[in-house]
């Protein structure tokens, strides 16, 4: 790569990285003060799984151990993504959708609309962490019987995000860092505001944090 390749790339990783986690960071704040039961269960959670020193050390084996956060973050990846769209361009004539398109034509795919229809979603509009857990932990399992790409929070094929990984691993570890120190408050819980530029960015989120 020469200087110029390797400044777009880097400036590509920095602007997706940073606004997507911390939307998403956002969104998974929300979401969870504004339903005490989810937020009951993510600190039962804790409590098992890291003890009652909120300053234990996290490993990776213990994070990845937490069959309820596991379902916290899937859902909220589809309920509140922050990157809604993928987008693709053709390189040559194809049928989509009953329609002959030519090359250079732009696709968005809708990832948010996928993942919130109701033909594949119960509820979608509902925020609701157990879709993701087996019956053995307590949940519906209904993502069990998801159709292929009904699910898409990081887009898909040869362009899938490639920092997914590292985006789930970073939430997971926040929401437990965050959450067994603290007590958290929305100043307004109607509703969070988020405006669309690439990706999903909250603005004027507010906030009131004590120590728990
Ligand atoms: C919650 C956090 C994140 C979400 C929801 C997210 C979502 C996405 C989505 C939907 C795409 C488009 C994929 C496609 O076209 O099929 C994408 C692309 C990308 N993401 Fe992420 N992402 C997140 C975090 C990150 C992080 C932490 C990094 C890097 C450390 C990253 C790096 C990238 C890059 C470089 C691309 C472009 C890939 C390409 O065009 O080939 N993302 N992301």
């Amino acid at each position: 790569m020469n200087d110029e390749e390797i400044e777009g790339n880097l400036a590509e990783i920095t602007a997706v990285s940073i606004e997507t986690t911390a939307s998403a960071l956002s969104f998974l704040i929300f979401n969870v003060v504004k339903n005490p039961l989810i937020l009951e269960k993510l600190h039962a959670e804790i409590l098992k799984v890291f003890g009652s020193d909120i300053n234990s050390t996290i490993t990776y084996e213990a994070l990845e151990s937490c069959r309820y956060l596991d379902g916290l973050i899937k859902e909220l990846l589809r309920h509140s993504n922050p990157g809604p769209f993928n987008l693709r361009v053709l390189e040559s004539y194809e049928n989509v959708g009953n329609y002959h398109w030519s090359p250079g034509t732009w696709f968005f795919v809708d990832n948010h609309r996928i993942m919130n229809n109701s033909k594949y979603w119960n509820e979608p509009m509902k925020f609701n962490p157990d879709r993701f857990l087996s019956e053995e932990h307590g949940g519906t399992n209904e993502f069990r019987n998801m159709c292929k790409n009904g699910y898409v929070p990081f887009g898909g094929g040869l362009r899938i995000c490639p920092g997914r990984n590292i985006a789930v691993i970073e939430l997971k570890l926040i929401a437990v860092l965050f959450f067994r120190k603290y007590n958290i408050e929305l100043l307004d819980n109607e509703s969070i505001k988020y405006v669309y530029r690439g990706t999903n960015q909250v603005r004027d989120f507010m906030i009131k944090v004590s120590k728990r």
